[in-house]
This record gives C-alpha cells, structure tokens and sequence, in this order.
C-alpha cells in the first residue's frame, strides 16, 4: 500500500527530512507526552509513526507494556523496524483500517498525520474506537498558516503558499489544528490539555528541514500545476542559498498539541 498523494512523497530524502522533523519537534512532543506517561502506560498505538523515532521513545519507558507503530510508508516502516526496538512491531496499515486490528490501546498517538488525510474525522472516529473505555488519544498536530520569516524570505513564504494551494486542491486542511478538537468533541472525546507550540528555526540545520520539504514535495506541485519546473528549480536553488542566512527567522508549522479522552 502506498499514498501516493501524500505532500512529501515515499524516498531516500524523505528518510533524512523525518529525521530533521523528528530533531525539531520531538522534545515539544516528548514533553507533552511525558505527563501522560506518569499516570498511564500499558498498551500503546501510534498511527503514521514513520520511522519510529517516537514509538522507540515511548517503548523505553518502563510501565509501557508494548508499542504498535502503523504506517503506509514501507520505506520508513523498513527503518523502524532496522532498529529492533524492544517491546515494538511495525506494520503497514491505513488509520482507517484501525478497526480490523484485534486490540485496543491505553494511549494512541499520532503526529502531523491526520493533517494528511482527506478524512480526519473518519480517522478520529477509527482513533476513538480503537481506544479501551478511559484510554487517552495524544494527538500533535498542525496549522500551516502561521509560518512566517523575518526578515521576510521570499523563498520561504513561497514554498509556504505552495503548501497551502496544495493541500486546498487536495481536499485537505492545512490548518487542522484549528478545527480538530471540535471535531473530536462531537466524536465523544473529552479536552483534558491542549497547548500550542511553534518551532522558530535559525540554523542553516533546522532551515533544511523547509529545504527538504520543497525538495521532496516539487514533484508533487509540478504534478498538480501550480507551478512549472522552471519556477520550482527556481525556488528550489533561492531556498537552497537563503538556508544559510542565520540571521533571519523562519517560523515553522504550529504544533497543536491535545490530550483527549475516551469515556
Ligand atoms: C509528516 S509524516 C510524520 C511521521 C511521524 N509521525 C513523525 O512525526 O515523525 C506523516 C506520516 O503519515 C503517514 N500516513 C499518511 N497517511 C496515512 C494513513 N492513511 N495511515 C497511516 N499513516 C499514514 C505517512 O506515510 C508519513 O509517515
């Protein structure tokens, strides 16, 4: 199984971009997690878990019983499962086919993957009753909107328009988190703690995160007309030079982060 619309694409460089976004935004996510991890542990799903950075985390602590990573990606699940993590299985599997999964879960994460769907809710609803009665959904996730740079970077504000028209013309919301936990209450989870983080990036490191993304998703705008090649070779070499500007901010993808419940 594969996503073939999926914005970044299935590739060796998208192996090195989930490691920059892994390095950006893990010690946001691993935070937020942590409080849940005090009061609860046992069995734990996480959907779109790509290469597993998070489901290695969350299998080192000592009340999680066993981790269940799920992707569609094979390359990245191939990587994950490279790392022989104790108490963890990867599997290729949609979040919409949870239900065909024999177990329930304590706690489900999932990070900037809903984002990627043209059925959040659908895949809510799949989150939600694959929860045991009590179980905890923690769920990370976007809103595109928000990024900026200063000073302003036209390279960057581009690329981040582009982001915008193409989840638009594919039917998906590029600022979920602003919409997602009503959503979720209509479904049947309860708020228990939300908070909003954005990353602002400087480094010629943490910019190539942006980098990268433009590289592996230009097929896709190229593919969907909304822009030429030229005019992305064109972004992409102006992205590649303004990287290294370490006195300008680029203001990368909020991250929405909620902890909902199952009654
Ligand atoms: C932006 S990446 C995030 C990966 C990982 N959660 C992280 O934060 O490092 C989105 C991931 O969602 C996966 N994905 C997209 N659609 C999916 C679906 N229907 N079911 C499961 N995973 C999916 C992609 O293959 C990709 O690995």
């Amino acid at each position: 199984m594969t996503n073939k619309n999926y914005l970044f694409g299935e590739q060796d460089s998208e192996t090195k971009r989930l490691d920059l976004l892994n390095a950006v935004y893990n010690p946001w996510s691993k935070n937020f997690l942590a409080d849940v991890l005090e009061k609860t542990g046992g069995k734990i799903l996480e959907v779109g878990c790509g290469q597993g950075s998070m489901s290695q985390w969350l299998a080192e602590h000592d009340n999680v019983d066993s981790v269940l990573g799920l992707d569609i990606d094979k390359l990245a699940l191939k990587t994950a499962a490279e790392k022989n993590i104790p108490k963890t299985e990867f599997e290729l599997f949609s979040v919409y086919d949870l239900n065909q999964l024999r177990d329930q879960f304590d706690i489900i994460y999932q990070r900037f993957v809903l984002i990627h769907l043209t059925n959040p809710a659908a895949a809510l609803k799949a989150i939600y009753n694959q929860l045991k009665p009590g179980g905890i959904f923690v769920c990370d996730t976007g809103i595109h909107s928000h990024c900026f740079s200063d000073p302003k970077t036209d390279s960057y504000d581009n690329f981040i328009k582009l982001v915008l028209q193409m989840f638009a013309s594919q039917g998906k919301d590029a600022d979920l988190g602003k919409t997602i936990a009503s959503t979720a209450s209509k479904i049947g989870f309860i708020k228990e703690h939300i908070q909003l983080q954005q990353p602002l990036l400087r480094r010629k490191t943490e910019k190539n995160l942006m980098y990268l993304s433009l590289k592996n998703a230009q097929p896709l705008f190229e593919q969907e007309g909304l822009a030429t090649a030229d005019e992305l070779n064109s972004l992409n070499q102006c992205m590649l030079k303004d990287i290294e500007n370490e006195d300008s901010i680029w203001a990368a993808p909020t991250l929405c982060q909620f902890v909902f419940r199952k009654i």
